[in-house]
């Protein structure tokens, strides 16, 4: 890493977000494009909300190639964006943004990440908790991946059905959703059915958005996008002899993504199995503190 930051030719890559000093993206980023032989390297940026756009436009002036965009920047990133993916425009939110000359690109890799790290596999219906803006980019991937029903769950109902009609314009089969109230949660886990808990609910405490069941069918799989610990809604889940993966694999996989955009490369030419190993050793080494 120092030879790279001695040269004078070095190209940046930025992360911009509110916090950001917890984020694994320096991490997983670094090594990868270390391993990749890149002469670039990637920086964090706390960005206030009213700096946001200057700060945007600063960075192709000094160079960089691109940039990732977290919480709570992604829809100001979207509308920064000279040009947009179709996947971004359908989500309303960008999370990489890509400089062009004059041009700024935008694309959003979370919904793609995702389902690459489920391993792309198909599910007869999911029950997806929370309308958030984690909630959009998995409810369009299930959508345009074909999952046939889809069961919307939040605690404010009119935000989940407000989800559902914007899904439906962005999305040919939108109408397949169907909205819930949190508390209908273990009746809606029929077998093969993917569960993904997309709520902040479960970083802190004990806590579970909805109901834990009482027992599983066959074929369940529940992808958690939390990933620094086990939540109650994990344990559960194994307890009862259910699959769960948590949302490090999104992480890496959303980051291979944008590096993928970076460079040129294809997606297969990044290293996440790498940016996985090290993700996942800083947390189970984090943990242990
Ligand atoms: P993100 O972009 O990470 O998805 P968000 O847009 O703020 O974050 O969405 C947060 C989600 O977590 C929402 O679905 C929110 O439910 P509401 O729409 O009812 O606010 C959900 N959430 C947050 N705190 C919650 C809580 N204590 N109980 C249940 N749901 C909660």
């Amino acid at each position: 890493m120092n030879s790279v930051l001695e040269r004078a030719d070095l190209a940046t890559l930025w992360l911009l977000g509110n916090p950001v000093s917890h984020s694994l993206s320096p991490l997983i980023q670094n090594r990868a494009l270390q391993q990749l032989g890149s002469k670039a390297v990637y920086l964090a940026a706390r960005v206030e909300e009213e700096n946001f756009e200057s700060v945007v436009r600063a960075l192709p002036k000094l160079g960089a190639v691109g940039a990732n965009v977290t919480v709570p920047h992604k829809e100001r990133a979207f509308r920064v964006c000279d040009r947009v993916s179709d996947r971004a425009q359908a989500m309303g939110a960008v999370n990489t943004l890509l400089f062009r000359g004059q041009e700024i690109y935008g694309d959003n890799t979370d919904g793609a990440g995702w389902w690459r790290s489920l391993g792309q596999r198909c599910f007869e219906r999911a029950v997806v908790i929370g309308a958030g803006g984690a909630a959009r980019a998995v409810c369009y991937t299930l959508l345009t991946q074909g999952v046939s029903r889809l069961a919307l769950l939040n605690r404010t109902l009119s935000r989940a059905e407000a989800l559902r009609s914007e899904l439906s314009s962005a999305t040919p089969d939108g109408g397949r959703i169907e909205v819930f109230s949190l508390d209908r949660f273990p009746e809606l886990l029929q077998s093969n059915t993917l569960v993904v808990q997309t709520t902040s609910v479960g970083l802190e405490g004990d806590l579970s958005p909805v109901p834990l069941p009482e027992s599983l069918p066959t074929g369940v799989l529940l992808s958690e996008l939390i990933y620094a610990r086990t939540t109650a809604l994990m344990a559960c889940f194994q307890e009862l002899g259910g699959e769960v993966q948590d949302g490090l694999g999104m992480l890496c996989a959303q980051g291979a993504e944008s590096l993928a955009l970076w460079l040129g490369l294809e997606f297969e030419e990044i290293p996440l199995q790498m940016m996985l190993e090290v993700a996942r050793e800083r947390v189970l080494g984090a943990r242990d503190v």
